[in-house]
C-alpha cells in the first residue's frame, strides 16, 4: 500500500479518504491467519499498509547474487506479471538492477548446499514502499520469493502485498515427495511441473523411484541392457536426468534416486537373469503387487554388478544419498534355492531378514565407497549398519521410533501415502513427532522429516497431478510449520487458495479433469458429468484392486473414478454445512443444503442421455441413481427437521438401508456426501 497521497486529500474527499484509510488500517490488523500462506511461517507479524504492485516493481540484489537467485527472480517476475497483467519495466532476465533504485531488495550470504540441515531460513519485511528479503543462503531467498507470491492479494485498487514481517525457518530438514515412475512412466515435463509445485510449498527433496518390477526407467551406460530390456523404451536418458537434477537444483530441491533392490527387481532381472535367485527368463511385470524375483545375495557377481552400477549412478546423481528400497522381498526365491540355504547356514544367517541385512551391508559398503549414504524402507533396519543411514518408515510409525531409539535417522512416510486418496486432513494431522512419540529429545532430533509418496499403479501422466495436489501442500505444511499449526479448517481454506495458484505452474490437477470428462462424454456437453463428479471420490486405500477388475500397467485410467479428485470439496463443504445446520438449526443453511441436494437429485435425469450415448459411462448409471436416492433422502430429512415432525422410525430405517446400499462401491468410486445425509436422517429422530 502506498499512503494516501496529499493530492488525494487536497481534493476534499476527506471522508472517503478516512474511510479508505480506516479500512486499510483494519486490514493491517487482520488476523495473519487470513493470509493464504501454506506452509504457515514460523513467525509472522502483520503491520500496517500495503505494498502496491505496479509496473515499476523492480528486483535488486544487495551485494552479490548468484545464478540460482537471479533465475528465481526472473521466474518470480514472470509469475507476478502473469497474474497481474502488468508490463514490468525492469529487464529482469538480464543483470539485476542497481539495488538503490529497486523496490524489492534481497540479500544472502552464501550459496546454499543441497543437503539436509542447510540453512533455508529467511526474513521478509514488507513495508508500503519496499520489500526486503534477507537470508543466510540463496535457498532462503527462493523460499521468500514463494512466500511473497502467496501473499499477493487484491483490492479495489489493484494488486498488493500486505505489509508484514516474517521470520521463517523449517521445522524439519527433509521434506519430500516420492514420485514412482516405474509403475507408470512419467515424462520429464511431469517431473518438472511437480518440482515447481514442490518449490511453491517449500518441499526440498524429490525422491525419484526409478526402478521396480514394472520398469527400469533410466539409461545405464555400463549395463545398457537394463534400460533396453527393462523399460519398454520408456526411460530417461542420462542427459534428461541431468536436466531434471539441474532444474530441481535451481529450485532448491535435492534429487535422490531410488533403485529398489533386492526385491521389486523383475525389470533388472529381465536383462540380467543370471543375477536372480531362481532360473529365468523373466518378463517385465504388468500387474501390481509383490513378486518373487529377487537378486541373489550370495553370488559375488551380484556385488561386482552393483559396484559398477552404483559407481556410475553415484557420479550421475550429485545428492549425498541413494535409496536402495529394500521393501517387500517375499523371500520365496531364496527359500527355494538350495545354494542360498547352504550359504545362510554357513554364515549363520538365521532367516531371510538376516540374509537381507547381509546384502544391505554389502550394498552400503559399495555406496560408502562412492561417497553416498544409504536410505532404505523400514525393512532394511538392522542394528549394526552404520549410523549415517536413513530409515524411511512406511509400515507404521513404530519403525521410526525403533530406529531413532537405536540412534538411526529416519523419515516418515506412513500416513503420507497420497496414492490412497485420503483426505488432506488425515495427512495434515500426521506429525512425524507427535506428542505420543515416546522419544527423548536427542532421539527426536534423528527424525529428519517426511515424504509424501506418489505410487503410480493407478495414475498416469494425465491424473498424477490430481493425486499429488493440492493435498501434498498440507503435508508440506506439516513438515515446515511449527507443530502447533493444527487448524484443519484454516488449512482447507488456504489449500483451496493454493490449489488454484498451483495451476500457473502448469500443474494439471484441475484442468485435466475437464478434458477427461469431454473424452468420456465424447462431446463438449459435460455439465451433468461435472455435477456428479462434484461428489464422487475414488475408493480409498487399495480397495480399487478388490472390485473384480484386474488393473495392470496397460489398463486405461480414464474412467470417472480417475477423473474424480481424491477429496471432494463440494462434499466436504456439504458435510460442514450439515454440521453447522444441526448445531444451529439455521433456516438459511437448511435452504442452502436443500438447493444443493435438489441440484444433485435433478442431475440423474440430465445425465442419463449422456450415459446412453457413451457406453464407457454405463458404469456410473447406478452411481447416478444412488445420488438421486441419497439426495432425495436428504431433502426429506431436511423437510422433516424443519417441520419439526416427530421422527418416523420406519422411514429412518428404510433411509438408512438405502444409504448403506448406496455406500457399496460402483464404478470403483464412492459418493462422499452420504455421511452427511445419514446425519440428517438421524437428526429427524431427535427433533
Ligand atoms: C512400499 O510402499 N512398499 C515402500
Amino acid at each position: 500500500m502506498r499512503c494516501p497521497s496529499s493530492s488525494f486529500l487536497r481534493r476534499g474527499t476527506f471522508i472517503v479518504a478516512l474511510l479508505w484509510f480506516c479500512s486499510a488500517f483494519a486490514a493491517a490488523l487482520e488476523n495473519p491467519g487470513n493470509l493464504n500462506l501454506i506452509p504457515v511461517p514460523s513467525k509472522i507479524a502483520v503491520t500496517e499498509g500495503k505494498f502496491r504492485i505496479t509496473e515499476d516493481l523492480a528486483i535488486g540484489a544487495i551485494g552479490e547474487a548468484g545464478a540460482r537467485s537471479k533465475k528465481a527472480a526472473a521466474r518470480f517476475m514472470e509469475r507476478l506479471a502473469g497474474r497481474t497483467g502488468l508490463f514490468f519495466k525492469q529487464d529482469y532476465l538480464a543483470e539485476l538492477g542497481p539495488s538503490g533504485s529497486s523496490s524489492f531488495l534481497f540479500k544472502y550470504e552464501t550459496p546454499g548446499q543441497l543437503e539436509p540441515f542447510e540453512d533455508e531460513s529467511y526474513a521478509l519485511t514488507v513495508s508500503p514502499d519496499r520489500i526486503l528479503l534477507i537470508a543466510k543462503t540463496d535457498l532462503g531467498v527462493l523460499h521468500g520469493f514463494e512466500t511473497i507470491l502467496q501473499l499477493m492479494d487484491v483490492d479495489s485498487q489493484g494488486y498488493f502485498i500486505p505489509c508484514l514481517q516474517i521470520d521463517d525457518t523449517p521445522r524439519f530438514a527433509w521434506r519430500g515427495l516420492l514420485i514412482d515412475v516405474a509403475r507408470h512412466f512419467m515424462p520429464v515435463d511431469v517431473i518438472k511441473r511437480n518440482l515447481d509445485g514442490m518449490a511453491a510449498v517449500k518441499l526440498n527433496i524429490l525422491h525419484w523411484h526409478l526402478t521396480d518390477d514394472q520398469g527400469f526407467r533410466l539409461e545405464c551406460k555400463i549395463f545398457p541392457r537394463l534400460h533396453q530390456f527393462g523399460s519398454d523404451g520408456l526411460y530417461y536418458s542420462q542427459d534428461q536426468v541431468r536436466d531434471v537434477i539441474a532444474y530441481a537444483a535451481d529450485r532448491g530441491i535435492r534429487v535422490m534416486p531410488e533403485f529398489d533392490i533386492p526385491g521389486h527387481s523383475t525389470s533388472w532381472l529381465v536383462a540380467y537373469p543370471a543375477l536372480a535367485s531362481a532360473p529365468g527368463p523373466f518378463k517385465i511385470e504388468r500387474k501390481w503387487g509383490v513378486f518373487d524375483p529377487v537378486f541373489n545375495p550370495t553370488d559375488e557377481n551380484t556385488y561386482r554388478f552393483f559396484d559398477l552400477f552404483f559407481e556410475e549412478m553415484a557420479s550421475l546423481f550429485p545428492d549425498g544419498y541413494i535409496h536402495i528400497g529394500g521393501d517387500e522381498n517375499n523371500g520365496k526365491q531364496w527359500d527355494s534355492n538350495l545354494e542360498i540355504q547352504q550359504f545362510k547356514k554357513a554364515h549363520n544367517l538365521l532367516d531371510n531378514h538376516a540374509l537381507q541385512a547381509y546384502f544391505n551391508g554389502r550394498i552400503q559398503a559399495i555406496l560408502a565407497k562412492y561417497g553416498k549414504k544409504m536410505v532404505g524402507w523400514d525393512e532394511i533396519f538392522q542394528p549394526g549398519l552404520p549410523k549415517d543411514i536413513v530409515i524411511q518408515s512406511w509400515r507404521g510409525r513404530q519403525a521410526l521410533i525403533d530406529s531413532a531409539q537405536r540412534g538411526y535417522q529416519g523419515i516418515l512416510s506412513s500416513g503420507y501415502y497420497i496414492d490412497l486418496c485420503q483426505p488432506a486432513a488425515y495427512h495434515y494431522l500426521n506429525d512425524p513427532i507427535s506428542d505420543e512419540v515416546p522419544l527423548k529429545d536427542e532421539e527426536k532430533k534423528l527424525i529428519l522429516g517426511g515424504e509424501a509418496t506418489m505410487w503410480s499403479e493407478l495414475v498416469t501422466q494425465e491424473t498424477i497431478d490430481s493425486r499429488i495436489w493440492p493435498r501434498t501442500a498440507a503435508i508440506a505444511e506439516r513438515l515446515w510449520s511449527p507443530a502447533s499449526v493444527q487448524d484443519v479448517d484454516d488449512m482447507y481454506r488456504r489449500l483451496d487458495a493454493i490449489a488454484v495458484r498451483l495451476e500457473e505452474l502448469g500443474l494439471t490437477h484441475f484442468k485435466n479433469q475437464e478434458m477427461m470428462l469431454r473424452r468420456l462424454a465424447g462431446s463438449a456437453d459435460i455439465g451433468p458429468l461435472r455435477t456428479i463428479l462434484e461428489v464422487i471420490e475414488p475408493l480409498k486405500q487399495y480397495k480399487r484392486h478388490d472390485q473384480g477388475l484386474t488393473y495392470t500397467e496397460l489398463s486405461p485410467l480414464t474412467r470417472i473414478v480417475d477423473a474424480a479428485l481424491p477429496e471432494s470439496k463440494a462434499a466436504r463443504l456439504f458435510r460442514k454445512m450439515t454440521d453447522e445446520f444441526l448445531r444451529t438449526n439455521d433456516r438459511k443453511i437448511a435452504d442452502a443444503l436443500k438447493t444443493q441436494l435438489q441440484r444433485w437429485r435433478a442431475n440423474h435425469q440430465l445425465l442419463r442421455p449422456l450415459i446412453k450415448s457413451s457406453p464407457v459411462l454405463s458404469e456410473i448409471e447406478p452411481l447416478s441413481q444412488d445420488l438421486y436416492t441419497v439426495a432425495d433422502i436428504g431433502i426429506q430429512a431436511l423437510d422433516a427437521i424443519l417441520a419439526k415432525t416427530a421422527g418416523d422410525r420406519a422411514w429412518v430405517n428404510e433411509s438408512r438401508a438405502a444409504c448403506e446400499l448406496a455406500k457399496k462401491s460402483k464404478g470403483h468410486a464412492e459418493l462422499a456426501l452420504i455421511p452427511a445425509v445419514e446425519k440428517l436422517v438421524q437428526a429427524t429422530l431427535s427433533r
